[in-house]
């Protein structure tokens, strides 16, 4: 499972008080727990400190994947510099969440040398997740956004993109971008949108990816509004077995000889 999941939970405390929520959902994300039978496993909401390793699990979960190996063509000998460009641009978005926009992660205690001490425990992060409430009236911008054309376009923004094939790039960005406001922004109701969610492969096969859509579909229950995603073709069993329901089949056509690139516009109506 894993790898990109979508283009595109337990958390609360620390990002709660500053992202000022709205009363209710914030009201709403605190009654909302989830608790994982082993002790040292935790969802929560990320923190600045969890940087390094969102960084490590987006790349090492994203990179193998088809998009990646097409719109980052030199990605393989730029590791270290896409690593800084991507933690640079996901720095910058978890100091400025909207409040409409929550951020969770998932951390198991490690004893590797190495990992964070994150309040009093060794930990390090395994799993990420973001969600996101769209409303019809809003306005809405992709930009600086925690999804896959938010990515892709800050990605590239390093000033060289040495890792980038830029045409390949901006077309993707282009053609993503209009599926999103398609099946994304133009539904006339309010929805939770699952933005990004992604596992360490290390870590694939315990349930991660789950646990962080539970959290989305519970809240999602006490708001009495739909989940929606844009899933990948990795992703889309997980979706299925939740109940998610295939709505739409979005091709994303490359330029060249490789495989055009597919994802599924799914939804979940609690
Ligand atoms: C959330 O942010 C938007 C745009 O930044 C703002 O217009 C709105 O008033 C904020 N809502 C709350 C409840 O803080
Ligand atoms: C979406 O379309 C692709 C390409 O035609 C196909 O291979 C894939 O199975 C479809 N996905 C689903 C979930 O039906
Ligand atoms: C970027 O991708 C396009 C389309 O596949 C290709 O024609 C072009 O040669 C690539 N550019 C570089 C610099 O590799």
């Amino acid at each position: 499972m894993a790898r990109l999941l979508t283009l595109t939970i337990m958390l609360l405390i620390s990002c709660y008080q500053t992202w000022a929520l709205p009363s209710q959902q914030q009201q709403q994300a605190q009654n909302h727990q989830i608790y994982l039978s082993d002790s040292n496993i935790h969802i929560r909401p990320a923190t600045e400190a969890d940087l390094d390793d969102i960084t490590t699990v987006m790349i090492d979960a994203f990179a193998p994947g088809p998009l990646w190996r097409y719109a980052f063509q030199y990605q393989n000998q730029f590791k270290e510099y896409q690593w800084n460009c991507l933690r640079e641009d996901l720095g910058e978005q978890l100091r400025n969440i909207p409040n409409n926009t929550w951020a969770n992660v998932i951390s198991v205690a490690s004893q590797n040398s190495g990992t964070r001490i994150q309040g009093n425990r060794q930990e390090r992060v395994i799993a990420i997740a973001a969600w996101k409430i769209f409303e019809p009236s809003a306005e809405h911008s992709d930009r600086g956004s925690m999804d896959l054309p938010g990515v892709l376009h800050n990605s590239a923004k390093c000033s060289d993109h040495l890792d980038a094939n830029m045409t390949r790039m901006l077309d993707v960005e282009r053609q993503t971008s209009a599926a999103i406001k398609r099946y994304v922004y133009d539904l006339p109701h309010t929805q939770l949108y699952l933005s990004l969610l992604a596992t360490h492969p290390e870590w694939d096969g315990h349930g991660f990816g789950a646990v962080h859509c539970h959290w989305g579909m519970e809240m999602a229950k006490e708001m009495n509004v739909p989940v929606t995603l844009i899933g990948t073709p990795a992703g889309w069993p997980l979706y299925d077995s939740l109940g998610f329901k295939s709505v739409a089949n979005i091709t994303i056509k490359t330029l060249g000889k490789m495989e055009d690139l597919w994802y599924e516009y799914m939804r979940y109506d609690p």
